[in-house]
């Protein structure tokens, strides 16, 4: 039987969207092995991480994951931290290890009773006049991110490694080249870029107190 020029052109397309979907599935046991025996030193068990620097992976999403392993491995987020430790991992090690931390629950941390109020409401409602917009709009209430689009949950995060990222962002010094610190290509961080600009430093550290309580 001859398949008609149309059906093998959405046969093809069908094809085409599929491999994103295909490479991005991992094997959450085997991802379990690599992660005690790689990133459990840093992200702590169950990616519930006790260092405030070291970000907590517990509950990402595994698309956000992944791209942020991709993204240190070619070297264009800036940590030589995790430079070298990603450019071990294949691209199966990476969805592996994805689906294992994403299976997981984050617990622990509250949020600092001085500042949280102020950072609820910015979070919350963002600020008009100043061009912010609410974070909820994009991570969600309970700061659980959005998943299907592959951004990132916040909820449960060390407030400094929150504190910090916003920094970068602000400073255009997440996105930059690890060895050359030329500016680098990530498919989401102009969002971010933009809109820390606009945060003071004591917003940036009311927000990341709230976003640390949140669950
Ligand atoms: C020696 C400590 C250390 C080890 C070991 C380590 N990491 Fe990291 N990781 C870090 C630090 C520090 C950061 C924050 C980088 C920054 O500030 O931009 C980070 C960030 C990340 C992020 C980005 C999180 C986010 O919210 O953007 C991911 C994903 C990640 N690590 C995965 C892994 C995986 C998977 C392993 C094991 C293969 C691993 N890490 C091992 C220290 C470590
Ligand atoms: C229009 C959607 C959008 C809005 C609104 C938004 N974000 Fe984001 N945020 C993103 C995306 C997408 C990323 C991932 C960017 C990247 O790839 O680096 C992100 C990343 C982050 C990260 C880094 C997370 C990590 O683990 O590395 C923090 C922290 C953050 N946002 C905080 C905020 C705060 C606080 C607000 C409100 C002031 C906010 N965001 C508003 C879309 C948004």
């Amino acid at each position: 039987m001859l398949i008609k020029p149309r059906a093998l052109l959405s046969l093809l397309a069908l094809v085409a969207l599929s491999v994103p979907f295909a490479q991005a599935r991992g094997n959450a046991e085997a991802g379990a092995e690599q992660a005690n025996a790689l990133c459990i030193a840093c992200h702590g068990v169950n990616g519930n991480s006790v260092v405030a620097e070291w970000p907590s992976l517990a509950g990402q999403n595994a698309a956000y994951i992944s791209e942020q392993l991709r993204l240190f491995r070619a070297g264009h987020r800036n940590n030589m931290v995790m430079y070298p430790l990603a450019l071990g991992l294949t691209d199966e090690a990476i969805a592996d290890v994805a689906a294992y931390y994403a299976a997981q629950t984050p617990t622990g941390l509250e949020a600092d009773p001085a500042t949280v109020a102020a950072g609820e409401a910015l979070y919350r409602g963002g600020e008009r006049e100043r061009g912010i917009p609410s974070c909820t709009s994009c991570h969600g209430p309970a700061g659980l991110g959005n998943p299907a689009a592959g951004y990132p949950a916040l909820r449960a995060q060390h407030a400094t490694y929150t504190v910090k990222t916003l920094q970068d962002y602000a400073n255009d010094q997440r996105y930059v080249n690890v060895t050359t610190g030329e500016p680098t290509r990530s498919r989401n961080g102009h969002i971010m870029s933009v809109i820390a600009k606009r945060l003071t430093e004591e917003e940036k550290v009311a927000l990341a107190s709230y976003i640390q309580g949140l669950r």
